[in-house]
């Protein structure tokens, strides 16, 4: 028997073989070279609506068979994990009927599409009693898992200021169609919202991890450009997701916040920032120079005082060791990885919880939809006042 037989299988259905198709294929093929685990994830499916380009993917990554229908997958009995990749409009629908049937859940973000189909997909894995995980991945980027580490040890004191970008520019021109293949994120009808639910829910998970429950917001969003052909019908259609969002937080503690995303930003493809500024320190990181974390902490170091920018390549940062030497960095399919190894680590210890759950998720829905409706009624909204149960 070869040591790798010695695993124990986990049967992963994968639905939608873009972007993230490749980046989650990427993780479950690599995690066993790196992570010592009880558990090693097999590629039993792939599923996409075209039958030969899922063949394509398949035979390219690995898996052993093709779907082309989700609905066939979740109802298999060799498939233990559904995981959700495809566009939002297909999550709450999947995970409903993946929970129905059993299976352990893992979805893309955002949740669903609203807060309605969110609160949904939590009441269905929480009453099916099925282990569920969002791939909020940029919680497992070395530097902020250090920087988590940072703040709950009181490193940096009381906080008072958290902002957070993210700042793209691949929709300036007005030529660029709406809707279909790779353009449904300009479609509200399946992305849900745009730059809110897209990019700023990746900064408000974060932000909520490391700085605690945001409270209420007041927000603006815009659509610059007001009317777009379709890509699969050529019909000149009013635009309807938020091409831009900003907005000002109160968090629970106290501390103030400030975030805004755009795909209007020219000049920046996915920079991702945040910073901190607590009573004893700074922190700092961006996405462009992911393995690194900026660091004041305030002392009595006279004219030495200064940032320090923290280089995360040693063996005693966060997830370090399964990797290289020290100072050879990694980057952003990592952050997949490390989310998949704390799954499967977790898998062997009774109770653990695989994070974020859908619950924790649906934390950062209640802040997008809470934006939405500040942007839509000009006034503060409260992030908890919106709820929704099945009967909704
Ligand atoms: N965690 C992250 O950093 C991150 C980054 C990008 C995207 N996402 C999320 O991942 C999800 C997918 O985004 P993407 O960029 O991979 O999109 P994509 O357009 O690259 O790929 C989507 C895939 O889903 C397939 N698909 C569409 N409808 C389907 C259906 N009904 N049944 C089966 N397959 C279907 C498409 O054919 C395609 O293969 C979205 O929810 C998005 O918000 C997360």
């Amino acid at each position: 028997m070869s040591a790798t037989s010695s695993k124990r299988p986990l049967r992963i259905g994968l639905v939608g073989y873009g972007f993230m198709g490749r980046a989650h294929s990427n993780a479950y093929k690599r995690v066993n070279d790196f992570f010592d685990l009880e558990y090693r994830p097999v590629l039993e499916a792939v599923c996409g609506r075209d039958r030969a380009r899922a063949a394509v993917f398949a035979d390219q990554w690995g898996f052993a068979s093709v779907e082309t229908n989700w609905k066939v997958l979740v109802e298999r009995a060799d498939i233990d994990v559904v995981d959700i990749a495809s566009p939002n409009d297909t999550h709450a629908e999947i995970a409903a009927a993946a929970a129905a049937s059993g299976k352990t859940i893992f979805c893309e973000k955002p949740l669903g599409r609203n807060l309605r189909e969110a609160e949904h997909m939590v009441e269905a894995v929480e009453r099916a009693g099925v282990r569920n995980m969002a791939w909020y991945n940029y919680r497992r980027v070395p530097a902020i898992t250090l920087a988590k580490r940072l703040v709950d040890e009181g490193r940096l004191g009381r906080i008072f200021h958290y902002r957070s970008t993210f700042l793209q520019d691949w929709t300036i021109s007005a030529d660029l169609p709406q809707g279909g293949q790779a353009l449904w994120r300009l479609d509200s009808s399946v992305a849900g919202s745009g730059v809110t639910g897209d990019l700023l829910a990746h900064c408000i998970d974060t932000a909520q991890w490391l700085a605690g429950p945001i409270g209420s917001v007041s927000a603006m969003t815009e659509t610059f450009i007001k009317e777009r052909r379709h890509q699969q019908t050529g019909k000149l259609e009013p635009v309807s997701i938020d091409d831009a969002s900003a907005f000002l937080a109160r968090f629970e503690s106290g501390a103030l916040g400030t975030f805004e995303a755009t795909r209007y930003a020219r000049g920046h493809k996915a920079l991702y920032r945040l910073e901190i500024n607590g009573e004893n320190g700074s922190i700092a990181w961006d996405l462009e120079d992911l393995h690194r974390l900026q660091y004041f902490a305030h002392g009595n170091e006279g004219a030495l005082r200064g940032w320090r920018s923290i280089h995360m390549t040693a063996g005693d940062h966060p997830y370090m060791q399964h990797w290289w030497v020290p100072g050879l960095q990694i980057g952003y399919e990592h952050t997949f990885v490390h989310q998949v190894a704390d799954f499967l680590a977790g898998l062997s210890c009774p109770g653990a919880a695989a994070v974020p759950t859908f619950r924790e998720a649906l934390a950062t829905e209640r802040v997008v939809d809470a934006v939405l409706r500040s942007a839509e009624t000009g006034r503060w909204q409260d992030c908890a006042a919106r709820r929704y149960t099945s009967a909704d």
